[in-house]
């Protein structure tokens, strides 16, 4: 597959006018991208988790133009009211995703958009709202080719939504998705995202992520910085390799339902994401003095009652805390009792792993 196949042939007949209405969620990378090549070419390969309750839902209403004005022709709206500030970020992802969809230029488009979790809770929706926003495109696309089979759809959807946001390719599929080419995985591209081919166990079935918001601020660091940041990094070599072999020693984990294991591949990836950011120049640190305290904590409760709680991290200060399902009683009693007190305004998410985009 090259970025040429996702280029379609002429459209015959273009719609005067339609609607449609797409719902994706977020993900949480368990072995994390961070380092980009150009055109959002990833410079490792990552597996995430689908999420299920964070979420995006878009609205495209699209109507045929009359005169085309040679430019795109869009308006934004964000949970009801106009929002101008997200408009530069939707004109960079149509220029950049023009080629592969030639009837941008041939409408005027509403976007109504809005998300299930706060906006200001420190949970990037750029995941979730590019990749709502390459399905709803693809859907436009398949009234135009109604022959495209389903495979094509989610691939393509997820190399659009890749363009607009590197992280939003995993969002399409569901449950575990993986990114970024690896030998040891047929199928897997820098392109687009896969649904992960492996077995997986069943106690990864029903995975817990309870988000844990320590800063709902805007981020510090923005993610197109971070990645640039690694590009002249002096370990940038050894952590691209290392997220190579943490992905093939996850295939046996994941099949065997290995939690010691898995925990120790997940919070290493988490807070190797953080050591790279605190040995780039200029330096960062993102975690806040909170989210050590909730990491130590996890740590002990661990320890004292054998069970598999583990954390990741996004470039963040929030902590996405892990579990299987049956442990779930026992560690939302301890995050209810010893963790939320370090959270802003004592808030978190009740998440879980998800299934994928729908179509509503
Ligand atoms: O999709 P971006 O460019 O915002 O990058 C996301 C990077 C991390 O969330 C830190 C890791 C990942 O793999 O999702």
């Amino acid at each position: 597959m090259t970025h040429k196949n996702f280029v379609p042939s002429i459209y015959l007949h273009l719609k005067n006018e339609g609607k449609v209405t797409w719902k994706a969620p977020s993900n949480i990378a368990l072995i994390k991208y961070w380092g980009k090549k150009e055109n959002q070419i990833p410079a490792n390969p990552s597996v995430s988790f689908t999420l299920d309750a964070c979420a995006t839902t878009t609205t495209l209403s699209y109507t045929k133009l009359q005169k085309k004005n040679g430019g795109f022709s869009f308006d934004l709206f964000f949970e009801g009211k106009p929002k101008e500030d997200f408009k530069p970020k939707i004109l960079t992802f149509f220029t950049r995703i023009e080629k592969y969809m030639p009837f941008l230029k041939e409408y005027h488009f509403k976007i109504e958009t809005e998300n299930s979790f706060p906006h200001s809770s420190g949970i990037a929706s750029s995941a979730s709202g590019m990749a709502v926003l390459a399905l709803c495109l693809m859907s436009i696309e398949k009234e135009l080719n109604p022959e495209m089979d389903l495979g094509f759809f989610n691939q393509k959807a997820s190399f659009l939504a890749r363009l607009g946001s590197g992280s939003a390719c995993r969002s399409i599929e569901g449950d575990v998705v993986q990114w970024g080419n690896h030998k040891e995985i047929d199928g897997s591209s820098d392109l687009f995202a896969i649904k992960y081919p492996f077995k997986v166990h069943n106690v990864f079935k029903k995975y817990h992520d309870t988000i844990l918001l320590v800063d709902k601020g805007q981020k510090q660091v923005s993610s197109t910085v971070g990645h640039n940041l690694m590009n002249d990094h002096p370990f940038s070599k050894k952590r691209f390799k290392q997220a190579h072999e943490n992905l093939s020693t996850l295939q046996a984990v994941f099949a065997k339902g290995n939690l010691d294991r898995f925990i120790e591949i997940v919070e290493s990836e988490a807070l190797t994401l953080h050591a790279m950011m605190m040995t780039s120049l200029p330096y960062f640190i993102l975690m806040k003095p909170n989210t050590l305290k909730i990491i130590d904590k996890i740590w002990e409760f661990r320890k004292t009652t054998n069970t598999h709680v583990c954390f990741t991290l996004d470039a963040g200060a929030n902590v996405h805390v892990l579990y299987p399902e049956n442990e779930k009683d026992i560690v939302f009693q301890f995050i209810k009792d010893e963790l939320v007190v370090y959270c802003e305004e004592q808030q978190y998410i009740c998440d879980r792993i998800g299934f994928g985009a729908k179509q509503l």
